[in-house]
């Protein structure tokens, strides 16, 4: 074999790199009277392309996992990398308004806007360019499953389930390159929450994103592409 036919078959060979790399993450909380520590030692790498699921008990600290990965709060212990570099060389603050945009289990809903309004801001955050803000937030709300008329109207004004799909289309808005979600579909009916999934998949399957969704949901659970499972604060491989 060849030096060149060597370099072609190790170039072709290799994998994608991670978008996002957790290196010996830990978390521990420390209170007044004791410490928690929630994570321990996480490695995992997560790709482009990929749906993936976190699944594990309530307190299991997949809420702590995802604010760490969406750059909210810093890891008492280890580190995170996008595309090789560290988040706190990138700066949190930059890291979440380019890279990566999160849907809270809480909504975090701006309350005193219109629906379309709270899509719209957070475009102006994130600073994509796009022609027509309002145009495109009622085409994504309308795509999470929220007419016209319920866009238009006050956040507190809507059930919980239309405004988790508020803040499903916020999130959609960002156009990032990761995309986390605190059980998303918690508060949707079955239809609606299949719609969501389908979502997910074409974010990660034809515009190549990393979809990250924590969920006790086994029919999403089902559906994406792989499957982690948190536990005693180790994170390991389903499937
Ligand atoms: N800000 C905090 N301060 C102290 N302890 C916390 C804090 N947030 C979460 N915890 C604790 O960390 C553990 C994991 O919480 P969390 O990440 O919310 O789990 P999950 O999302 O899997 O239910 C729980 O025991 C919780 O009480
Ligand atoms: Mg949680």
């Amino acid at each position: 074999m060849t030096d060149a036919a060597v370099t072609d078959t190790a170039s072709t060979a290799e994998p994608a790199p991670p978008v996002l790399q957790l290196t010996r993450l830990s978390h521990t909380y420390t209170g007044q009277r004791r410490r928690t520590t929630v994570l321990k030692q996480i490695d995992y790498g997560f790709e482009r392309g990929v749906l993936y699921t976190i699944l594990g008990p309530s307190g299991s600290g997949k809420t702590t996992l995802l604010s760490l990965a969406s750059g909210l709060d810093e890891p008492t212990g280890g580190s995170i990398a996008f595309d090789g570099v560290d988040l706190k060389s990138i700066g949190l603050g930059r890291y979440r308004n380019r890279h990566a945009a999160t849907i809270f289990q809480q909504y975090n809903l701006l309350t005193y806007m219109t629906a379309v309004q709270n899509v719209t801001t957070a475009m102006e955050i994130t600073k994509v360019r796009i022609h027509n803000r309002k145009a495109r937030a009622l085409e994504l709300l309308e795509k999470v499953g929220l007419d016209r008329h319920h866009a238009m109207r006050n956040v507190l004004h809507l059930s919980g389930g239309q405004q988790q799909r508020v803040a499903i289309a916020r999130a959609l808005a960002c156009d990032v390159d990761i995309l986390f979600a605190d059980e998303p579909t918690g508060n949707l009916d079955e239809d609606t929450a299949e719609g969501i999934i389908d979502i997910f998949q074409e974010l990660a399957h034809e515009q190549n994103k990393c979809v990250v969704v924590v969920t006790h949901s086994q029919q999403l659970a089902a559906r994406s592409d792989r499957t982690l499972t948190l536990r005693r604060g180790r994170m390991t491989s389903v499937r």
